[in-house]
């Protein structure tokens, strides 16, 4: 959009939540089109395209979480690794936020990637991101939905995807529902699970949101996974780098070998 489509936007959603002055100083070109970040979360209520354009004008919000994978080089690198090895045929992100690992899973494989967001603030942000880029292919909808769609979608690759499963960040959790529609659909998938927690290494951090609601193995479906293996990261978290967040990978056990020259590592050392 045009500096003055960007304008009209924001002067509309600084009205629709009463900021009139502030609306009528902004298009005399009086203020500069930076709010605060208070005021872009009321625009977000009433005007979330508005927020996501407010959110674009500032350039520390691109790299979010300190860079693709929480800031993570040691998880950038296992990834980087990983795709030198598998010949990915997609990438499925369930959790665009605003689209930073998602530029770096394009820009590594150089495949489709297929992205699901649930909040229309950031949704709109990625798109501003991608709009130019017809391989990355956002949805805005729940990620268990958005999974549905791709079954039914021929053009989608059916066997070894990465997926990179991020869509957790609040009260509903649609990870388990996530990984049984993924074991039911896809053959060979590669999926690595953000924010999970890493055996014997507490310096990972993990999600918790409660009884039976925290990423540990223990919230595993068995019944989906029993194919699969379960790997973590063998970099010691002190090594790692950014907000040194766990993660595991889960792959067929027939693809177990190929990945043994990767840092990683089953959740019991023997
Ligand atoms: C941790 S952030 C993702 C970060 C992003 N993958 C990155 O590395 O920059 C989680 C995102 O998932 C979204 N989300 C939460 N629940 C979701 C759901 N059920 N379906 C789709 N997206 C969801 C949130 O709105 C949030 O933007």
């Amino acid at each position: 959009m045009s500096q003055d489509g960007t304008t009209r936007r924001v002067v509309r959603a600084l009205r629709q939540v009463g900021l009139y002055e502030r609306a009528r100083q902004v298009r005399r070109g009086v203020a500069r089109l930076e709010v605060t970040e208070r005021s872009i979360s009321m625009i977000a209520r009433v005007s979330p395209t508005g927020a996501a354009a407010l959110d674009w004008l500032q350039p520390s919000k691109h790299s979010s979480w300190g860079g693709p994978m929480n800031g993570q080089a040691g998880r950038q690198r296992l990834i980087r690794e990983l795709v030198r090895i598998v010949d990915v045929a997609a990438v499925v992100e369930t959790g665009t936020y605003r689209g930073t690992t998602t530029e770096f899973l394009w820009h590594l494989t150089g495949r489709p990637v297929f992205s699901v967001e649930s909040e229309r603030r950031s949704f709109e942000y990625a798109k501003r991101r991608f709009a130019r880029n017809e391989s990355v292919q956002l949805s805005l909808s729940d990620s268990r939905i958005f999974l549905q769609r791709l079954v039914d979608n021929d053009e989608v690759p059916k066997k070894t995807v990465l997926f990179y499963l991020d869509a957790h960040w609040g009260a509903d959790l649609p990870l388990r529902d996530e990984l049984v529609i993924i074991a039911q659909h896809w053959s060979d998938p590669i999926i690595v699970i953000d924010d999970f927690a890493v055996p014997g290494d507490p310096g990972y951090g993990f999600d918790d949101y409660g009884e039976g609601r925290s990423l540990t193995l223990d919230y595993l479906p068995p019944n989906a996974i029993e194919d699969m293996v379960v790997l973590f990261p063998s970099l010691p978290s002190r090594l790692e780098t950014g907000a040194r967040r766990g993660c595991a990978v889960l792959v067929e056990r027939t693809r177990e070998l190929d990945l043994s020259s990767l840092s990683l590592r089953h959740a019991t050392v023997t």
